[in-house]
């Protein structure tokens, strides 16, 4: 594994955005630099009756695409130009989702834990190297459900070749034939990003209330799902004067896309399918897998996939189309549509008044799309097939890391139990603690207590009855290059519904190496290891799985919750720093769904 410091001998170009770039040598790495200015607005991205007040980066949504190659380093200086002071709701904070931190645990972005909010009027700039790491990311606010309109992709191409920006200005402008571009083993015309994001017709700041708030029941569903941050709510009374319509993907004809799909939703994992066409998964939260080819992705909040696309179906269009998945009783259809559009080749010589998109696809001006193309795909239901989708069946590319067949040093159980609270709030409790802003001193992060010595050293780091918890550090601590197994289990209470969760872990992608039904025991599941190749990711579903022998107990009816799933991830410590471990599902997060590691803060890196 290159470690950080190994690379800062290499010799930097500084580049402004927007500027075309070549970068001949693999030695030679870019400083990329964005702006983000944080801002209200008030949108209507489905076409409905409804507008809400939400916050934007620069006016948009999603937020502008960062690309890098690998080894660049990335800098953005965030304003926020909120301008109310009143309460907490207006702080903001950017998470580059997927992105490890080697060495730049400050950049993470997690309020409290790494850095202090950043309140409206003032500015900070997050910066970091993008190590060993290529593939589809994203970034988004990891303050209450500002993310749920706050977020991006964040795209990191394997080298040059991989790059559109710099092949399409290299090659042949004349025609509609460019080089591939290749990753790894896999060669490709050119691609796409399809970004997945909810919409409620709510304000974010009043639904975080309700969420958090004795008036809470139970989290509804979103009014809409965009792709690319739009859709249509409904289209009997659509007029084009009014709305922006269905994203458009243009493709030629007999060419092979990778399509990027980030889902950057914060409630509900879905089903996502292109109309006639198979999709080829090759990479998953930013690591290569062998070619594995479905006919709908699964895509759970935080996950990403990159999918090969061959356009082998006759000119026509073809809806783009995401159900809900692991939903018991709402329906499974949603609104979430785009569309794969088939372009005759046409030389750019012979339109020279035609602006090219993306790689030899004229963009023609063309009245957008409010009604949705005639062709579907068919989904299958999630529910029919087995729990964990087709998780078993993935495998690295580049084969088995032997770390995930040594010992661990030990295993960390994260019990989440739901609780109603004496005054009518819902919690989340984590081995029974709920996390809340207050885990950092509220004061300072706890990272900058850590670098100003102004905090306590883990002293016990096996302490058995609290699970690794230390309760007065009020994180789980771990030892430089320690492997640690994470049982992350999920409960409820026999008879009512078991819901799935995608836990995400930051500074570390991390291998699942087992999973099961009910409640986890050591003695009985510590030696399961039923996933044969597991691959590298940062984001794991623990599904609903469960186990009706535990519904009574001699005979009674267990009234306390019981274990309904389980999955064991491992990760290697070798990235000290402070690191947040929660569900993806955002209401489950904010509802204290979420722990911190403390990773030998000793050795933590000075910004
Ligand atoms: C952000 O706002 C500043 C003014 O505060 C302006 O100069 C800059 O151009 C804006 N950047 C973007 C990307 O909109
Ligand atoms: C572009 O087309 C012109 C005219 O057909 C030709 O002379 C030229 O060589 C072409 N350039 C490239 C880079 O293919
Ligand atoms: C794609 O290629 C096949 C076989 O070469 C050809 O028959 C077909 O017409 C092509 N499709 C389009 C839309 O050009
Ligand atoms: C998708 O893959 C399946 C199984 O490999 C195959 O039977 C089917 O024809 C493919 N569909 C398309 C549209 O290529
Ligand atoms: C601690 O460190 C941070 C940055 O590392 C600094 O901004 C802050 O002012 C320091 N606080 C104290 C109390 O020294």
């Amino acid at each position: 594994m290159i470690r950080w410091n190994t690379l800062l001998g290499f010799f930097y170009l500084v580049l402004c955005v927007g500027k075309i770039i070549r970068a001949e040598a693999i030695t030679e790495s870019i400083t990329r630099y964005y702006e983000f200015n944080v801002t209200q607005h008030s949108i209507n991205p489905d076409c409905s009756e409804h507008t809400s007040p939400v916050f934007l980066i620069n006016g948009q949504m999603p937020g502008p695409t960062i690309t890098a190659n690998q080894g660049d380093i990335i800098h953005v200086l965030i304003r926020n130009k909120l301008s109310e002071v009143d309460t907490h709701h207006h702080d903001v904070a950017i998470h580059f989702h997927g992105i490890r931190q080697y060495g730049s645990n400050h950049a993470d972005g997690v309020p409290f834990l790494t850095q202090l909010p950043i309140r409206p009027g003032q500015e900070f700039v997050q910066e970091f190297r993008v190590i060993n790491q290529a593939g589809t990311f994203f970034y988004h606010a990891h303050v209450g459900l500002q993310e749920e309109t706050v977020f991006g992709p964040l795209i990191v191409y394997e080298s040059q070749a991989a790059n559109p920006e710099i092949l399409s200005t290299e090659s042949s402008t004349n025609s509609t034939e460019f080089l591939p571009l290749t990753a790894g083993p896999f060669s490709y015309h050119d691609e796409h990003v399809a970004i997945l994001s909810e919409w409620w017709h709510r304000p974010p700041i009043e639904f975080e209330n309700f969420l958090m708030g004795s008036k809470f029941k139970f989290l509804p569903e979103a009014d809409s799902v965009l792709i690319n941050g739009r859709t249509m709510h409904d289209t009997r009374h659509a007029t084009l004067a009014k709305c922006g319509g269905y994203d458009v993907m243009t493709v030629l004809p007999n060419k092979t896309y990778r399509f990027r799909v980030i889902g950057a939703t914060t409630f509900r994992t879905l089903g996502f399918a292109i109309a006639r066409h198979n999709l080829t998964i090759i990479e998953v939260d930013g690591e290569l897998v062998k070619p594995y080819t479905v006919n709908q992705l699964e895509v759970a909040p935080g996950q990403r996939f990159s999918v090969l696309v061959h356009t082998d179906q006759v000119l026509d269009d073809y809806s783009i189309r995401v159900v809900r998945r692991w939903s018991d009783d709402v329906g499974r259809p949603t609104n979430g549509i785009a569309v794969l559009q088939y372009q005759q080749p046409i030389s750019r010589l012979n339109h020279p008044s035609l602006g090219v998109g993306s790689r030899g696809v004229l963009r023609f001006k063309r009245p957008a799309m409010i009604q949705p193309p005639s062709i579907h795909p068919v989904f299958e239901k999630a529910e029919l097939e087995a729990p964990y989708w087709i998780w078993q069946e993935l495998e690295p590319l580049y084969g088995v890391d032997p770390t995930v067949r040594k010992p661990a040093s030990r295993t960390i159980k994260l019990r989440s139990v739901d609780r109603h609270l004496p005054d009518g709030t819902t919690r989340w409790q984590v081995n029974g603690v709920a996390y809340t802003e207050e885990m950092g001193s509220k004061q300072q992060p706890i990272l900058y207590n850590v670098l100003n010595k102004t905090r306590q050293l883990p002293g016990r780091y096996n302490t058995a009855h609290t699970n690794g918890y230390d309760p007065n550090l009020r994180t789980y601590p771990l030892k430089h290059f320690e492997i640690v197994d994470i049982v992350i289990q999920t409960t409820h209470m026999p008879g009512e519904p078991c819901r799935s969760h995608p836990w995400h872990t930051h500074g570390h992608s991390h291998w699942e190496i087992a999973n099961g039904k009910g409640e986890y025991t050591e003695e009985r599941d510590g030696k399961i290891r039923n996933i044969n190749t597991p691959i590298l990711k940062d984001i794991t579903m623990i599904y609903p799985n469960v186990d009706p022998d535990l519904f009574t107990k001699d005979g009674e009816k267990v009234t306390s919750p019981v274990g309904c799933g389980w999955s064991k991830i491992r990760i290697v410590a070798d990235n000290p720093g402070i690191w947040a471990v929660h569900c993806h599902n955002t209401p489950h997060m904010l509802m204290g769904m979420m722990v911190a590691l403390e990773e030998a803060p000793e050795l933590i890196s000075r910004p």
